[in-house]
């Protein structure tokens, strides 16, 4: 487990991190094909837009710094996409990198999430 490895304690949330890191071990374990990666890093992209969503939902400000940061990586990957499909990035390299990324992000960011400053 990578995103879910850190629980964040709102249930919306931590869903998404264990249906992501489902995903990505299906991808790992080949159980599917190649082709499914634009699919998970797709439903990665939406993730970061429905974790601001559900925070708003609940009332609270989205951190403009966390803001940035999910832009950022959705840069990132947009990039990262392009290069594995005109075949310089390897798929496996490629999962491995978004499995890292998502750990930093998860102890760095969405489990402050769980802990609203009052
Ligand atoms: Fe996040
Ligand atoms: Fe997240």
């Amino acid at each position: 487990m990578w995103y879910s490895a850190t629980q964040i304690g709102i249930t919306e949330i931590d869903m998404d991190h264990s249906n992501i890191d489902t995903m990505l071990q299906l991808f790992f374990s080949d159980r599917i094909p190649q082709s499914y990666l634009e699919q998970i890093i797709r439903s990665l992209i939406r993730h970061f837009d429905h974790e601001e969503e559900v925070i708003a939902g609940l009332g609270r400000e989205f951190p403009d710094g966390h803001k940035q940061e999910h832009a950022r990586l959705v840069q990132l990957l947009e990039e990262k996409l392009v290069a594995w499909k005109d075949g310089s990035l390897d798929g496996k390299a490629f999962a491995e990198e978004v499995r890292s990324l998502l750990l930093l992000h998860v102890v760095e960011f969405d489990a402050l999430l769980g802990e609203p400053a009052d």
